[in-house]
């Protein structure tokens, strides 16, 4: 072999080198989570329409999630709608109480695998519970349970439901969209999983609450992330039918508010070494 051959070779080691620490940079960098509460109605769309892309650029955002339950007038989400916000940037929709009141979502999470409703709904209710998404080689589990306390419908026990979650996933990242009323339901669940998931993330009051934080394992809790959606409203509705109706104790047809809008949601950064979440970020800003 000449001197020739040998520079050759120590060339293309370098090279090959040089590509596999740099796809192992890649891999060993810090992943951000973005997690949208509630988008309500036309509001809340024409908000992630906006304002996601550059929400993405500005956080370094590598997977978004979010609550799409309200997406369609308050209630549900159409394919019309699931398609734009899925142009918009949302990877994932998690659901809630309101995942069936459209007849169309029920062909809709069935064929779309990044829709995930209830886990706790019915074994024989149609879509996922819980799914693992890829992301730069990374396993992340998105799981979606619903509250019992106050809530519409009767659904198994959450508690039990994610310890069979629990006790079969293998994923890197877990996370729990808790679509619950009760504060205390929220919390007694994140404590209860405390070292076992990720985090837990809770909404359907549609009110942002200040109580982020990680738990002594290490997994992220808030109690809710608060509505994505109108901004002059009774959680996400006109005020005056439902004042009406409190008055007079008369049922009322929930019309969503036009006008200014909120932007609630959590950005995370996730350390892909502990596997655990590193920082996070609250976002609520107001938009005229
Ligand atoms: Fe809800």
């Amino acid at each position: 072999m000449n001197l020739k051959n040998i520079k050759t070779i120590n060339c293309n080691l370098f090279s090959y080198l040089f590509k596999n620490i740099g796809d192992l940079f890649i891999l060993m960098k810090d992943l951000k989570i973005l997690f949208i509460g509630d988008i309500f109605a036309q509001v809340g769309r024409n908000l992630v329409v906006k304002n996601l892309t550059s929400l993405i650029d500005i956080h370094n955002v590598d997977f978004v999630v979010a609550n799409g339950e309200n997406v369609t007038h308050g209630r549900s989400l159409s394919l019309w709608h699931y398609q734009t916000l899925q142009n918009a940037g949302i990877n994932v929709f998690t659901m809630g109480n309101h995942t069936f009141f459209l007849k169309e979502a029920i062909s809709l999470v069935q064929e779309k695998k990044n829709i995930i409703r209830p886990a706790n709904y019915s074994k024989l209710a149609p879509g996922r519970g819980s799914f693992v998404f890829n992301l730069k080689n990374y396993q992340i589990r998105i799981t979606n349970l619903l509250g019992q306390t106050f809530m519409p419908q009767h659904v198994e026990n959450p508690f039990l439901l994610l310890d069979e979650i629990v006790q079969k996933d293998e994923s890197d990242f877990h996370f729990v969209d808790f679509h619950a009323e009760v504060t205390a339901e929220k919390i007694a669940l994140a404590w209860a999983f405390d070292g076992k998931i990720t985090g837990l993330l809770g909404t359907h009051t549609h009110v942002p609450t200040s109580d982020a934080r990680l738990l002594p394992k290490g997994t992220f809790f808030v109690s809710d992330l608060g509505m994505t959606g109108p901004y002059d409203s009774i959680i996400g509705a006109k005020p005056e039918p439902i004042i009406h109706a409190r008055r007079t104790n008369l049922p009322f047809r929930l019309i969503p508010a036009t006008g200014r809008g909120q932007f609630c949601a959590m950005v995370l950064t996730l350390d892909v070494k502990t596997k655990k979440v590193k920082t996070y970020q609250q976002i609520y800003q107001i938009f005229a």
